[in-house]
């Protein structure tokens, strides 16, 4: 079962177990944060005998029958979205990220004994990390909501795993690129503007840094994620290991494109942290994974996406 299996990064682990010959029941929203749908089209491709699809809010679903008989739960679905977590949005996220995690952890103690369960979690419950790269003992200390909602999910996770069992790990997901990535992040909005020949806006001096991590990376660690027979850890860092700035990452892209970019430049944002940078050397010895794809390989195959969209 994958909760958010409409969105980017549930609709290409979609297509990875389903090529794998399992059965696959999503659960979403089809949220209106952005395409709803794109999001449908996505699914619709993959439509076939083996692919259920559950539409409705997970705070509002009757979730016993939804996760009775799963053998793995994958919980991507939330709000995602550092910088539009502030204000009267917030209860947005709580709704989604904190409030429909409990529920969701209620109804597998109830009705899924013995399902794994992996929680999304994010690279922004660290904050302004003291040391880079960050290692997953290092206090959380989100700098935006959004951060918290996300750690408050990765909490509800741990605690359903010590007081009912659950075979619960969660992920710590740094900054996920690739094609279908969501039209609010960094690069679909720098590749489509590339294409478009409209103006990019970076926020701040662009040489805040990113641990980007392409989504096939991240989708190879669910996959060994879900058929890990043992214990895994609590939490685990899944970073790419690239540790680029912004302003690097247009670099790449007018190579990549060879277009002319025409870049404008912003304050900084309220809730961007400076850098992130994971150590991912626990998910690597628990998973046996390491991720593979290079940054400019992975941006050109997300402007391929981008370009024939
Ligand atoms: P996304 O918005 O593309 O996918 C999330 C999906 O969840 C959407 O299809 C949406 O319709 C669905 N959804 C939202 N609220 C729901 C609810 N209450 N009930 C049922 N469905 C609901 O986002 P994404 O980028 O694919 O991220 C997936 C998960 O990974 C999120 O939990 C996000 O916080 C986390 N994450 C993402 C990144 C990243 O870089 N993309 C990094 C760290 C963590
Ligand atoms: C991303 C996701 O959006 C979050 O859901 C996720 O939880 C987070 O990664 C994470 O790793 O925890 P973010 O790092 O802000 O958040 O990802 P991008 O939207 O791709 O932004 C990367 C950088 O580009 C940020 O510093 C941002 O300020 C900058 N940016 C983004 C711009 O300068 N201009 C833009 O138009 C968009």
């Amino acid at each position: 079962m994958v909760t958010g299996g409409a969105g980017f990064i549930g609709s290409t682990l979609v297509a990875a177990l389903l090529e794998r010959g399992e059965d696959v029941v999503v659960v979403d929203s089809f949220s209106p944060y952005y395409n709803p749908a794109a999001k449908r089209a996505a699914l619709a491709a993959m439509a076939g005998p083996r692919l259920s699809v559950v539409e409705g809010d997970l705070n509002d679903l009757e979730l016993g029958s939804v996760v009775r008989g799963a053998d793995a739960i994958v919980h991507l679905a939330g709000q995602p979205g550092v910088r539009k977590s502030w204000g009267d949005d917030f209860l947005t996220y709580t709704r989604s990220n904190v409030d429909a995690t409990q529920r969701l952890l209620e109804a597998v103690t109830k009705h899924a004994d013995g399902a794994r369960f992996l929680y999304a979690s994010s690279s922004s419950v660290y904050g302004q990390a003291e040391t880079y790269p960050t290692t997953e003992d290092m206090l959380p200390q989100p700098v935006s909501p959004y951060g918290v909602t996300k750690l408050a999910g990765e909490h509800l996770t741990s605690l359903y795993a010590e007081s009912f069992g659950v075979r619960a790990a969660a992920f710590r997901f740094f900054t996920v690129y690739g094609p279908r990535q969501r039209p609010d992040m960094a690069f679909t909005r720098f590749l489509t503007s590339a294409r478009d020949g409209s103006p990019i806006t970076v926020y701040g001096t662009g040489e805040q840094i990113r641990d980007f991590t392409y989504v096939g990376d991240i989708v190879a660690a669910l996959l060994a994620g879900v058929e890990a027979e043992g214990a895994l850890p609590r939490v685990m860092n899944l970073s790419g290991g690239s540790s680029v700035s912004v302003n690097e990452v247009l670099e790449t892209i007018s190579e990549v494109t060879g277009r002319p970019l025409d870049i404008r430049r912003l304050d900084p944002v309220r809730g961007d942290v400076f850098r992130t940078g994971g150590d991912s050397s626990l998910a690597q010895r628990a998973l046996g994974w390491t991720p593979v794809v290079p940054l400019a390989e992975g941006l050109g195959r997300q402007w391929d996406w981008v370009a024939s969209s």
